[in-house]
């Protein structure tokens, strides 16, 4: 009896000692990601994104809120004054708002303002987003997200079209800590996050994409119609992509040759073209292969101890001048892209090819060359000789089959019907436990505009007005700890507003998103996780992970101009009256002018 009952006093020990020292196992009933159904949002209208006039004028706008948190994102208070439209709601853990404002749009006057008040629930962390338009277009329509009570600055958005959103996202938890999208972090972020990684295979882990990456500049190798409107997919160029966080890289490289002579050549060239095997070719060259080389290598060495793979097609050659065909490539020209390709550093030769890469750990590839982690090239060899080479195992250059992929393009122009299709394909994947979906998913998250539409508003604006604002309240609403992509391929990665591509002009929501994602969204999902959520395990418990960079509480202005260090009382758009005829949340007008209270 009395031994019994010391073995179960032994075994109650034993719980204790589990769920109470370490506290380190996931179990379903702590799950905070909630499934409350959220306000329905608007896609950009096609007319409007068209017609560069009434997209100027525009009075309707959205800021869309993502909480990557295991806290609800609580509205406290809005105040309004002469705005037609000011709908901000709660954001439950995990999800995201799309928030609706319109302004009154007079040409007289121009004082229509608002803000919303947040608590992060749980915390005692505010954010404030505030409205303020000086003139009725587009140009004037700012946007202040202002997350200085948390430490983590303050800035000043303008839209990039007419109904399109201004997105802030928040990830990690009060524990962990807070981090807001207004600014990027360190760029090694797998290495940040490895231990809650480190023991995911490949296909349970969420990464930024680039598509046609090398595309951040056009070079004008080939004699082709291609041009910046048409042709040009990214605005900053691999090493930047890089730090914005992207670890999946779609490269089209081709062999450039002169008019008339197959056997010579210019080098190797990014192109992105029509058709890579017709007869003429339309389209551009980008980035010269050599100085993507020098460019990963410029990152790796910064930010050692990341997994970086390059999915390489094209494999051809083209004249200079566009109509004489591909040139097939020898394997001598085979061999010279592979001597090229060793002076990537980081490579990781002779990996195990009795598993696919999507099931081997991330630690598997960032634990490699002394920690320093791998660049992994993956070649398409569909345009390939059956006599040339299609991997060099020793090199660490693999053929694309190593991996076990998924690539989901839905070749649609208009992003309310794109939108859709992505997220039915994901839906339609289980992750974790029996039924684990096995392959690497991508999805890409780009629109696929004909040639009219694309010369006419060009390939950017698609990008930063149409299709990437809603990936953050149409996509992220639809993932969950249990479906997800792998790779969320975009265009102009990091570019939040037409041509402002310097390093503080970005803007990090894709940073933030697959932090977030990683670290809090999948970690809910115990079949894939059994250790405890990294953002829910008690502080000294898990690493509380600063960034490298040192607090920052600045602010940066829409024009670009950056303030480290503001007087403290500094907030611009702040409303210091309420003015007779503000209307609070709750439907109350003020009839008389008031000190804002809130302040
Ligand atoms: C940018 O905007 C801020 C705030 O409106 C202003 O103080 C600053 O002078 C502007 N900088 C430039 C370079 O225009
Ligand atoms: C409406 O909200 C304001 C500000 O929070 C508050 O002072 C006022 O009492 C509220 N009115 C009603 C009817 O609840
Ligand atoms: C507030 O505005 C209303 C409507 O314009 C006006 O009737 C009222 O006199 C104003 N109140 C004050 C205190 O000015």
């Amino acid at each position: 009896m009395r031994i019994i009952r010391s073995l179960a006093l032994v075994a109650s020990f034993a719980r204790l000692l589990v769920s109470g020292q370490n506290g380190d196992v996931c179990r379903p009933q702590d799950r905070t990601y909630s499934d409350e159904t959220i306000p329905a949002g608007s896609f950009q209208p096609w007319d409007l994104f068209l017609n560069p006039v009434t997209n100027r004028a525009s009075a309707r706008f959205y800021v869309s809120i993502v909480n990557l948190t295991p806290h609800r994102f609580v509205l406290e208070h809005t105040h309004q004054y002469q705005m037609d439209t000011f709908s901000f709601g709660d954001i439950p853990q995990g999800r995201a708002r799309q928030n609706a404002v319109k302004y009154r749009n007079r040409w007289a006057t121009q004082d229509d303002a608002g803000e919303a008040y947040y608590r992060i629930d749980g915390t005692d962390q505010r954010f404030v987003v505030r409205l303020k338009g000086s003139a009725p277009l587009v140009e004037n329509r700012k946007v202040i997200l202002d997350l200085s009570g948390m430490n983590l600055g303050q800035r000043e958005y303008k839209f990039p079209g007419g109904e399109t959103s201004v997105t802030l996202v928040i990830a990690g938890s009060a524990r962990w800590g807070l981090y807001a999208s207004i600014r990027h972090d360190r760029g090694g972020w797998m290495r940040w996050i490895y231990d809650t990684i480190k023991d995911r295979p490949i296909r349970h882990l969420i990464m930024p994409g680039s598509h046609d990456a090398g595309m951040s500049r056009i070079s004008n190798k080939i004699l082709s119609i291609g041009t910046v409107f048409n042709t040009q997919t990214q605005g900053i160029n691999i090493y930047d992509q890089l730090r914005a966080g992207s670890r999946w890289f779609d490269l089209r490289v081709a062999s450039v040759h002169p008019a008339y002579d197959s056997g010579r050549y210019d080098g190797f060239w990014v192109l992105h073209v029509n058709n890579e095997m017709a007869d003429v070719v339309v389209g551009n060259s980008g980035e010269s292969l050599d100085d993507v080389i020098n460019e990963i290598n410029r990152f790796t060495g910064e930010n050692p101890g990341e997994v970086i793979f390059f999915s390489v097609r094209y494999l051809v050659g083209r004249y200079q001048v566009p109509d004489r065909g591909p040139i097939v490539w020898t394997p001598g020209i085979m061999n010279d892209f592979f001597s090229k390709l060793r002076a990537i550093n980081n490579r990781c030769a002779n990996l195990d090819l009795g598993t696919g890469f999507q099931n081997q750990k991330a630690s598997y590839f960032m634990d490699r060359n002394g920690g320093k982690g791998c660049v992994i090239f993956m070649l398409n060899g569909q345009n390939l000789r059956e006599d040339v080479p299609k991997e060099s195992l020793g090199d660490g250059i693999y053929a694309a089959g190593r991996m076990g992929v998924r690539d989901m393009w839905s070749d649609k122009m208009k992003v309310d019907a794109l939108a859709p299709d992505q997220i039915n394909g994901w839906r339609a994947m289980k992750r974790g436990g029996s039924g684990d979906y096995d392959q690497l998913y991508i999805a890409q998250w780009i629109s696929t505009p004909d040639a009219v539409a694309s010369t006419a508003v060009g390939l950017q604006a698609f990008a930063i007005q149409q299709t990437n604002p809603s990936l953050y309240w149409s996509g992220v609403n639809s993932i969950s700890p249990d479906r997800f992509p792998n790779v969320i391929l975009v265009d102009y990665i990091g570019v939040q507003q037409k041509d402002q591509t310097g390093w503080d002009q970005l803007s990090a929501e894709m940073y933030w998103l697959t932090i977030g994602l990683n670290l809090y969204t999948v970690s809910e999902n115990c079949e894939i996780s059994k250790r405890r959520s990294p953002v829910l395990r008690a502080r000294g418990m898990g690493l509380r992970s600063r960034g490298s960079e040192k607090p920052w509480n600045g602010i940066i202005f829409a024009n670009g101009t950056k303030i480290d260090n503001p007087p403290p009382d500094y907030h611009p758009g702040r409303i210091e009256l309420l003015r007779n005829g503000t209307v609070f949340r709750n439907g109350t007008v003020l009839e008389r002018t008031i000190p804002n209270p809130w302040v």
